[in-house]
């Protein structure tokens, strides 16, 4: 078991990526190094409001906690609706965390999205170009990656595409359908998609996104660039059509239709692809999941 000097801890850890890794760093520190918290209560996770700064601080320092993963956001479906509250928990909740790592010398992981990306991105996203993007969730992502390298801490962040899962729900954000479709395909044989048959976007599995970020904390921090405040990292790419057609591989008389809401607009304003050279040459990254292997991975867990 890898030990940590001091414990780690976990906001938003009831969420889509929180279930999946305090589950992977418990495995790697031990069941106790690993403190879960979320605003919700359940089983093996304590109660932790990030916007509350006192109460952030108070369990920063006195648990030791030296390593930081901070999950607790609004997403961008969520976040549009009430961009008053995403700013203050996406920002606030997360200088608030930032303020607490200082006074124990904690690192923190802060994840960023392809949200960061605006309508003047390229449909490839480049790691370096200007960040222009549409949602409020968007913007509290670029101040996230703005703080990531200019607070003084070592803090690192992924520009997380869509993920797909199976274990917690998703959360709310604009690429949910993608995990959506195969709870419909398999209880109802039908799917009403939120957005166009044509709709683009870069993709990964949690597998893949797990192991990212546990690979990229584990890196020295002298041998990263400033990029480290949001790595672009690739999965793969696929239209919501493509995903049909590959979920048809098993689920023959599969239906879709598409019905484009507001989320579409938010879809339309994001890169289809990304190119994750910088962090294939910084850190090694290597993404295994493609469409049909996540596909073949939802159908056969989701249906047990
Ligand atoms: N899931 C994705 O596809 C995706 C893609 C890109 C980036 N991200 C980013 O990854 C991070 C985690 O995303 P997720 O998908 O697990 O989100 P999620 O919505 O599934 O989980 C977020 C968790 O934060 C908790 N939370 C909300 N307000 C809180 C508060 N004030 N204090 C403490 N906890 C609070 C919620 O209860 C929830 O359990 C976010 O920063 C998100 O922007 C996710």
């Amino acid at each position: 078991m890898d030990l940590p000097s001091g414990r780690v801890l976990v906001t938003g850890a009831l969420g889509q990526i929180g279930t999946e890794l305090v589950e992977a760093l418990r495995q790697k520190h031990g069941y106790d190094a690993v403190i879960a918290t979320d605003i919700r209560k359940a089983e093996g996770c304590q109660i932790l409001d990030v916007m509350d700064k006192n109460e952030v601080k108070k369990l920063v320092i006195g648990e030791q906690v030296t390593e930081i993963y901070h999950l607790a956001a609004l997403l961008s479906a969520t976040g549009e609706k009430n961009p008053k509250l995403c700013w203050d928990i996406n920002v606030t909740g997360l200088e608030n965390v930032i303020a607490a790592a200082k006074e124990n010398k904690a690192r923190i992981f802060s994840p960023s999205s392809i949200a960061v990306f605006g309508p003047d991105c390229p449909k490839i996203a480049p790691q370096k170009t200007p960040l222009n993007p549409t949602t409020v969730y968007g913007k509290t992502k670029v101040v996230g990656e703005q703080l990531a390298v200019n607070s003084g801490i070592d803090m690192r962040g992924l520009r997380y595409p869509g993920l797909i899962s199976y274990k917690a729900p998703a959360g709310g954000g604009t690429t949910d359908y993608a995990v959506e479709i195969f709870h419909s395909a398999l209880e109802n044989g039908h799917y009403e998609c939120f957005v166009r048959e044509d709709t683009k976007l870069p993709m990964m599995y949690m597998d893949d996104a797990i192991r990212a970020t546990i690979e990229l904390m584990s890196f020295p921090v002298e041998k990263l660039s400033e990029s480290r405040g949001g790595y672009n990292i690739s999965g793969c790419s696929f239209t919501a059509g493509e995903l049909v057609r590959s979920i048809q591989r098993h689920l023959p008389d599969f239906t879709c239709t598409f019905k484009p809401d507001i989320r579409q607009k938010y879809a339309d304003s994001w890169p289809e692809e990304i190119e994750d050279t910088t962090a294939v040459n910084e850190w090694g990254w290597n993404p295994k999941f493609n469409l049909d292997r996540i596909v073949d991975e939802m159908i056969a867990n989701l249906g047990k």
